[in-house]
């Protein structure tokens, strides 16, 4: 009979390299109790110091509902991780998914009072593409298909919006409400990147198959949403391109830990989709100077097939960036 605790959670052997990943996802548990932040109070006193949000007339209905996604977003996080708080063995991983749920819970009830205060109201659902992607990472079978569909994709795509709304400054408040999200976020794709490795040597070649068809289908439900969320980031003063350029770049730090720490699951395949992603990016969001010809349309494609999509410099946590540490 199976014990109803995991008894022998403690007699693991492991590398080196895999002692120092568990290590790792240790601390960031006990960074986060370290950085908490009252949800409530920080909330009241930005409102306090910034004399309340500050939303302009046209912004209002964009703003809600690109914040709604997200504010429906951290609920599927939450769920996600305290599902992962649950279910995975080791005890460095469990600290960490216990303390991304804690997390999650703070960022879910947060965005909903910052909506009540800058808009009076909330969406009451997500939109579809929005649905689609969440369902992905809620309605995965595996913990390495919740992780790579909400730590490493969700994840990062939350994290690029909101380097692109503090960017665009649509409100005092919620450009720094933001960084107090981002250094969070930070902290949970790392749980991804460093837990990751272990699940996929643990995986047999149909497992390995399953799991990369899965990433690429969270992938492309990720650009179909930036696709449908367009409109609303034109209205508050966001360029598509720059989202997708700065959302391919986190992406890359990210895949690149992974593959860093992982480098005999650096498969063909992935590169290859990887390309024809950034091909599609190319397709949907060339740059605005860009001559709209067919023809040179068609050679900046077959551009990003073969080299990739552009990317910038960019940090996952905010307050890494000198300027936004001052
Ligand atoms: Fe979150
Ligand atoms: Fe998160």
């Amino acid at each position: 009979m199976k014990p109803i605790l995991p008894y022998d959670m403690f007699d693991v052997g492991r590398s080196a390299e895999e002692a120092r990943r568990f290590s790792r996802m240790e601390s960031i548990y006990h960074r986060g109790q370290d950085l908490v932040w009252d949800g409530r109070k920080v909330l009241d006193e930005l409102c306090a110091k910034h004399d309340g949000p500050k939303l302009k007339p046209e912004h209002r209905l964009p703003a809600q509902r690109v914040l709604g996604s997200i504010m429906w977003g951290e609920l599927a996080a939450w769920k996600v991780a305290a599902k992962l708080a649950d279910e995975l063995i080791p005890i460095e991983s469990r600290l960490a998914a216990t303390s991304q749920a804690h997390d999650e819970a703070r960022h879910f009830y947060v965005m909903h009072d910052y909506l009540m205060r800058a808009t009076g109201d909330f969406p009451r659902s997500a939109p579809r593409p929005a649905e689609k992607l969440l369902a992905a990472a809620l309605e995965a079978d595996t913990p390495a298909k919740r992780i790579i569909g909400m730590q490493l994709q969700l994840e990062t795509t939350a994290l690029t919006i909101f380097h692109a709304l503090r960017e665009a400054d649509i409100c005092p408040v919620l450009s720094e409400l933001l960084v107090y999200y981002e250094k969070d976020e930070a902290r949970h794709v790392g749980l991804g990147t460093q837990l990751l490795p272990t699940l996929l040597k643990e995986m047999s070649v149909p497992e390995r198959v399953a799991f990369t068809a899965y990433s690429f289908r969270v992938a492309s439900w990720s650009l179909v949403s930036l696709k449908h969320t367009e409109n609303d980031l034109v209205a508050l003063g966001i360029e598509p391109r720059r989202v997708a350029v700065l959302g391919k770049s986190k992406q890359l730090m990210v895949f690149e830990e992974l593959w860093q720490l992982a480098p005999e699951q650096k498969s063909a395949l992935g590169e290859r989709a990887g390309m024809m992603f950034d091909a599609i990016a190319e397709a949907l969001w060339p740059p605005a100077a860009a001559p709209t010809g067919l023809r040179s349309r068609a050679r900046r494609v077959l551009g990003a097939l073969r080299g990739g999509y552009e990317t910038v410099d960019t940090v996952l946590d905010p307050t890494q960036l000198p300027k936004a540490a001052e």
